[in-house]
């Protein structure tokens, strides 16, 4: 049977945020606090996930493995791969064709972070338009469109065209980085060419699939929080809003290890370890008060 693979991008300089991430990989620095891939992943998990790769620059490689290990301590499994220099988003696909095999797959880029009540529903309907062949992509609504993928939308609300980083935007809608795509977008990419800018674009597959007449977007502008990660003051804003989030509502956002208990991925006793090996931080106390009141 086909089941839906997971690939997380987080390779690239990170360049925004220098001198950031010199030392360390963007898709590792905290926001509030959990490392930033923690969000990425845990929609992976939220959609149902458990066969997941993390393409990584050579050199931080290690340090994502030391993080997530293979992800039997989570009950899935988690496999690395490097792309040797930053290609373009659409590489992830061919870096992970043998990955993938025969099934589809949902990438998603190591720092896009989400945050919706309805995440779940949203997401079992991106896996549901796999049924008749179709991706999916996530609209969500911004003051800078340029510097995004921006859709045009007719006045019923299709898609009309999606333009990477266009001088003059047609639209404040942009193409978030999570993406569902069938098994055939592996095809599509082995044909795609280097744009100008020397990248093979997710854009351009994006439009392959709006010129096929088999693509969906889902629109997040309403009740899902998208957070840009690529400047000092987006990431401290983020920090803030989780951090407001989880004081006011007593819950953790992206607390995978809390998913994949409650996900049956994992039982008491492995959360237990995994929780009294970070009892000296808040993180690991919040892991144990789960556990008291289970
Ligand atoms: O965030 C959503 C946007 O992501 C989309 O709206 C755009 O259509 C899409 O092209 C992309 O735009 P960005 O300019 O934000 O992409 P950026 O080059 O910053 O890369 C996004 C992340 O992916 C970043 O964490 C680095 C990683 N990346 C990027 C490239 C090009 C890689 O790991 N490898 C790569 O080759």
């Amino acid at each position: 049977m086909n089941t839906t693979k997971g690939i997380i991008l987080a390779g690239g300089y990170g360049s925004r945020l220098y001198p950031l991430t010199y030392g360390v990989s963007k898709q590792l620095i905290p926001v509030y606090d959990k490392p930033m891939i923690y969000y990425p992943l845990s929609i992976l998990l939220i959609a149902g996930i458990k066969d997941i790769l993390i393409i990584t620059k050579i050199e931080d490689n290690s340090s994502f493995r030391k993080l997530l290990g293979d992800g039997k301590k989570y009950g899935i499994n988690i496999e690395y791969a490097i792309q040797e220099t930053p290609g373009g988003i659409a590489e992830a696909l061919i870096i992970g064709a043998n990955f993938i095999d025969k099934n589809n797959v949902c990438l998603i880029l190591g720092d896009n972070i989400f945050y919706s009540e309805k995440m779940e529903i949203y997401l079992s309907k991106a896996q549901n338009n796999f049924i008749d062949g179709f991706s999916t992509i996530f609209g969500v609504k911004v003051d800078n469109p340029s510097e995004f993928g921006v859709v045009e939308l007719n006045s019923d609300k299709e898609i009309i065209s999606i333009i990477e980083k266009p001088i003059k935007p047609k639209s404040e809608i942009i193409v978030s980085g999570l993406y569902f795509y069938p098994n055939n977008v592996l095809e599509i990419v082995s044909d795609l060419k280097p744009s100008n800018r020397g990248e093979l674009e997710i854009t351009d597959i994006n439009s392959f699939y709006l010129n096929k007449q088999k693509l969906k977007m889902i629109d997040f502008s309403n009740d899902v929080t998208w957070v840009d990660t690529g400047t000092y003051k987006s990431l401290i804003d983020a920090s803030n809003y989780f951090q407001q989030f989880e004081e006011n509502s007593g819950r953790k956002v992206a607390c995978i290890e809390e998913l994949v208990y409650k996900m049956g991925y994992i039982n008491k006793e492995q959360l237990t370890e995994i929780a009294n090996d970070m009892k000296s931080s808040e993180y690991g106390r919040y892991l144990l008060e789960i556990l008291k009141y289970d």
